[in-house]
């Protein structure tokens, strides 16, 4: 489902970011991305979103070569791919309902589909009753539970976190985390990077660990 073969990334003016990483994620997996700050998770996720494009090697995903993806697919290519960040990203002007049903919208959807999926996602993540709320009216953990419904909305099979916890406290990190368990149960493929050991330790889940752009370890899931 996800093949990195031997990819590197070297940004503009910098350092190689990614060196020769080659591993693979079958679909259904639940995979934590760990390592040092700077090694290179967020670059990877990145790779894997076509947000960045990597400089040498081949990443696969669905089968499909990123390398072939013009420009003008990458829209299409991302409507398969839900995307959380660290900061959820959340429009402050708009409700919780219009910030999930934004990504919908831009597609296509009409009204009425994208008012079903909007409160199915929201249904959830537990945040149905506070669709109209702004998200400065929301807890932290309750905004990062907003930005992970608007990354399932448009029922993605690949669900893709950078650091999704790293602003909350270990409890709201532990059911953010059990979300995602629930999301990978129906099938979808999770890959989650994360500095939080403890978290990974307790999730037991399957790891890869990069070390200056370079994997350093493989840990199969243990339970
Ligand atoms: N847009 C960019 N331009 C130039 N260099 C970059 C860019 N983004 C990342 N880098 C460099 O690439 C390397 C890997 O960065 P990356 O953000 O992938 O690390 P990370 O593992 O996510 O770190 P952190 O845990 O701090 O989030 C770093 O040395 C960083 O300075
Ligand atoms: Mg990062």
């Amino acid at each position: 489902m996800i093949r990195f073969s031997e990819v590197s990334k070297s940004y503009p003016g910098g350092h190689d970011a990614l060196k020769r990483v080659s591993f693979e994620i079958d679909k259904g997996d639940f995979v934590f991305i760990t390592g040092h700050s700077g090694a290179g998770k967020s670059t990877l996720l990145r790779l894997i979103a076509l947000i960045e494009r990597q400089s040498g090697g081949e990443i696969v995903v669905n089968g499909q070569s990123l390398n072939r993806i013009r420009r003008a697919h990458v829209p299409y290519y991302r409507r398969r791919i839900g995307f959380i960040f660290q900061d959820h990203r959340l429009l402050s002007d708009r409700s919780v309902f219009e910030n999930v049903a934004l990504p919908l919208t831009i597609a296509g959807l009409t009204p009425n589909e994208t008012g079903r999926r909007v409160r199915a996602a929201l249904d959830r993540v537990g945040l149905l009753s506070k669709e109209k709320d702004l998200p400065a009216q929301l807890s932290a953990g309750e905004q990062q539970r907003v930005g992970i419904a608007r990354a399932v909305a448009h029922k993605p099979d690949i669900l893709i976190a950078d650091e999704p916890t790293g602003n909350l406290d270990a409890e709201l990190s532990h059911d953010i985390m059990e979300l995602f368990d629930l999301f990978n149960q129906v099938g979808v493929t999770v890959v989650i990077a994360t500095h939080d050991l403890d978290l990974l330790r307790s999730f037991g889940h399957r790891s890869i660990t990069l070390r200056a752009g370079q994997v350093e370890a493989e840990q199969e899931r243990t339970e």
